[in-house]
C-alpha cells in the first residue's frame, strides 16, 4: 500500500505535481513563485482558519496536551513550520494528505481547500510573521447581510458548518445566521456578554468594526440584503 502511494507520488512529483492524488491538478506550488503578492495578514488571514480548522475543543485549543495551533507563540513552538522549506512544513503536509486516517483535519471536518492551503503556505515563505493589528478593511458604514455573512464565513463558519456543527448551530446560511441574531446569542457572543459562551472561543476577538457591523445589521432588521 505504502509503496503504491510513494510510486504514485514520485510519478506525480516527474511531472511536476506534489497533490499526489490527482495528477490533473495545477500545480500545487508554483501558483505564488516566493510568496508572491501582498503580505498575508497573521491575524486576520490566516488564525481565524487555525482556530476554526484545528481549535475545536478536544483538539489543538490548547486545553489538552496536543500543540495549541490558536495562538501564534503556540503554532510556532509546535515545529511544524518549515521557514527553510515551506512546502515541507508538517502543517501544510498534514493538511495536503487525502487518506482520512492520515489527514488534519480528520473526518468529519472536510479537508481544507486548496486555496486555504495555498494561503497558508505563501504566509510561511513570506516568514510566517506574526502580523496583527493589518490595515482594516473594516468599514462599519456598510452593514449588509452580505458584509455581516463575510465575517461569520471567515471567523465562524469552520465550526459552525458540516454535520456536526458547534452547539448545533449552522451559519451557513441566512436562516442559520438570523436565527442567532434574533435571539439575541449572535451578539452575546462575539461580544462576550456574561451568560453565553464567547465567540471565537479562542484566537483573537472580532474586531469592533466588525462587531458594529453586525450590531447595526441587527439593529435595522436582519433582512437577507
Ligand atoms: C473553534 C470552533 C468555533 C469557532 C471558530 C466559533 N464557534 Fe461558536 N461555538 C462553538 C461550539 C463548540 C459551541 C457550543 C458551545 C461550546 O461548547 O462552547 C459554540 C456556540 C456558539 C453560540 C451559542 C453560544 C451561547 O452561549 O448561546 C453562538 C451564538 C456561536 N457559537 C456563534 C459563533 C460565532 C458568531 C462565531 C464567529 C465569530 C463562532 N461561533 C466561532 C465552536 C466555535
Amino acid at each position: 500500500m505504502w509503496k503504491n502511494l510513494i510510486v504514485l507520488k514520485a510519478g506525480c512529483l516527474l511531472v511536476g505535481l506534489v497533490l499526489f492524488n490527482s495528477c490533473k491538478h495545477e500545480p500545487f506550488w508554483n501558483s505564488q513563485q516566493n510568496g508572491g503578492g501582498t503580505d498575508i495578514c497573521f491575524e486576520t488571514e490566516i488564525l481565524p482558519d487555525l482556530v476554526s480548522g484545528c481549535g475545536r475543543s478536544g483538539c489543538h485549543n490548547g486545553g489538552n496536551s496536543k500543540d495549541n495551533l490558536t495562538t501564534y507563540a503556540g503554532l510556532m513552538s509546535a515545529q511544524m513550520i518549515n521557514l527553510e522549506k515551506p512546502e515541507e512544513s508538517k502543517i501544510i503536509e498534514v493538511l495536503l494528505k487525502t487518506k482520512d486516517s492520515d489527514r488534519m483535519p480528520p473526518p468529519p471536518d472536510a479537508r481544507w481547500s486548496d486555496a486555504k492551503i495555498q494561503k497558508l503556505l505563501r504566509w510561511i515563505e513570506q516568514g510566517a510573521k506574526n502580523t496583527t493589528n493589518c490595515a482594516a478593511s473594516c468599514d462599519s458604514s456598510v452593514f449588509t447581510f452580505t458584509k455581516v455573512k463575510s465575517i461569520t464565513d471567515q471567523y465562524c463558519l469552520g465550526c459552525h458548518s458540516g454535520s456536526t456543527p458547534g452547539g448545533g448551530i449552522n451559519l451557513s446560511t441566512y436562516a442559520g445566521v438570523k436565527a442567532i441574531a434574533d435571539n439575541g446569542q449572535l451578539v452575546g457572543a462575539v461580544r462576550h456578554q456574561s451568560g453565553f459562551e464567547a465567540m471565537p472561543p479562542s484566537g483573537s476577538p472580532l474586531s469592533e468594526c466588525n462587531i458594529r457591523v453586525i450590531e447595526k445589521w441587527i439593529n435595522s432588521g436582519a433582512s437577507n440584503n
